[in-house]
């Protein structure tokens, strides 16, 4: 789980330990990583801190990951940033930020993840684009770019992975209460968004299904805000 100390990602990692998973954990933070790994009584060798503007913490934690775990059977990515400014103060350094953490880094982590899974010869990958990796918004001229640019580059991926049992789902949500909005200066109702619980149960549910098929999309919206 990439983005594991994460609102969302936190959600999806205590339903996973519950229902047995062998889970292995990434965050920025190493101290919220240490914090969740005791809670859900992992080992210390089971979180591995990342910085996914990093090229080389991204390599130094996948080569570690793959040497202790082997491939994994499903990789969940939770982890992004959001930034939400009109573009005249957006500056060109936060622009890089988002596409470096949302788009570039999964990129980057995928190069780790297909030609492992390409040799165990199974797999399942799931984003999380948001509505806003398939409809626009003011202000979200950053964040839009990275999952605009996320869901085409999954689209591209899953074609070439066609013949491949390498399954890839992404979930598209609406607005969920989360600390992802603490840091974003706009008039919200966090009240109405999707309970972070509820989007970590949808995850939850998209790792139960059977690999005769693919989920390869999945909404989830708030039902006062329908974007799409
Ligand atoms: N909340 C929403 O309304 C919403 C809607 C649709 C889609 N999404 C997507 O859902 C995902 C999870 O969002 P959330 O609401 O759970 O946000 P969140 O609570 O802010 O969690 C963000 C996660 O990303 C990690 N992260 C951020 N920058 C990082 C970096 N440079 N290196 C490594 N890890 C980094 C954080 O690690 P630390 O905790 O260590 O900082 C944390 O685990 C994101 O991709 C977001 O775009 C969210």
């Amino acid at each position: 789980m990439i983005g594991a100390t994460g609102t969302i990602g936190s959600g999806i990692a205590k339903k996973l330990a519950d229902s047995g998973a062998r889970l292995y954990i990434t965050g920025r933070d190493q101290n919220k990583l240490n914090e969740l790994a005791d809670t859900l009584k992992l080992n210390p060798d089971q979180a591995l801190q990342l910085d996914l503007t990093n090229e080389s913490s991204i390599q130094n934690a996948m080569e570690t990951f793959l040497s202790r775990a082997g491939s994994p059977d499903i990789v969940i990515n939770a982890a992004g940033i959001g930034i939400i400014k009109p573009i005249e103060s957006l500056s060109v350094a936060e622009f890089k930020r988002t596409i470096d953490i949302n788009l570039t880094a999964s990129f980057i982590l995928l190069k780790f993840i297909i030609p492992a899974m390409k040799t165990a010869g199974k797999g399942l990958i799931i984003h999380i684009p948001g509505v806003l990796g398939k409809t626009p918004m003011a202000g979200a001229a950053a964040y839009a770019a990275s999952k605009y640019g996320l869901n085409g580059m999954m689209k591209s991926i899953r074609e070439e992975l066609k013949r491949t049992n390498i399954r890839i789902t992404q979930l598209f949500l609406g607005g969920v209460d989360s600390a992802f909005w603490d840091s974003i200066d706009l008039k919200v109702q966090r009240d109405k968004m999707i309970a972070a619980d509820e989007a970590a149960k949808a995850v939850w549910f998209l790792c139960q299904q059977p690999a005769s098929g693919v989920v390869s999309e999945m909404v989830i919206q708030p039902f006062n805000h329908q974007a799409i």
